[in-house]
């Protein structure tokens, strides 16, 4: 559709940033859809490497340019309609979720509510997982509001978690179960936005 005006996403991850490659690429034909800057709290994120090598232009935005609103000017001189979270630690501060409500989208690797809040990410929560002998792990897929992992879920899946499984073993289920479906899951929010 020509006329369409494209929906301008903003990537923001703290470390490898696999999913936000794996995104980039999903959309890489899509008309509507476009990737205009990537947001990351480190400077030695490998994030900044993968966002080169894609054409994307990179920053690095510490946890007081959240706060202090350096990563929201930044967002909106780039006319970011949606903020996705692919691996991204801090907490989003209030005047990201203000500026952007109903706008910003989490990926944890877990089956929220269990295995969420503060200090649950990445490694930490699959050897939780294999910790408490869960038979089943997953994605969770859910809008970002004031509290960690607690915002309107919006999608699941999930993977089987067996009993010789290492925490290893989960992570890469999980990677799995997010190079999926977390492309499919942000076309289907945000190009049904835009159609609304
Ligand atoms: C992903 O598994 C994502 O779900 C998780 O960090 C990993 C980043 O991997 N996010 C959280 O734990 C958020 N609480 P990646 O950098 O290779 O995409």
């Amino acid at each position: 559709m020509k006329n369409v005006k494209a929906c301008k996403i903003a990537l923001l991850a703290s470390g490898s940033g696999s999913n936000a490659e794996n995104i980039v690429r999903y959309f890489e034909h899509h008309p509507k859809v476009e990737f205009p800057l990537i947001l990351a709290n480190k400077t030695e994120a490998f994030i900044h490497e993968r966002a080169k090598k894609l054409n994307i232009p990179s920053y690095t935005i510490s946890k007081s340019g959240f706060e202090n609103g350096e990563a929201l000017q930044l967002l909106q001189q780039h006319s970011v309609d949606w903020i996705i979270l692919a691996g991204f630690l801090l907490k989003i501060p209030d005047n990201l979720l203000q500026a952007f409500p109903n706008k910003i989208i989490n990926i944890h690797p877990a089956l929220l509510p269990k295995f969420g809040g503060k200090g649950m990410y990445g490694s930490h929560v699959h050897e939780a997982v294999v910790a408490h002998r869960e038979t089943e792990s997953g994605i969770t897929i859910h809008y970002v509001n004031e509290n960690y992992d607690e915002g309107l879920i919006i999608f699941q899946a999930k993977c089987p978690v067996l009993p010789a499984d290492s925490p290893e073993d989960v992570a890469a289920k999980v990677h799995e179960l997010e190079y999926r479906h977390f492309p499919a899951v942000i076309e289907r929010v945000v190009c049904g936005a835009l159609t609304r």
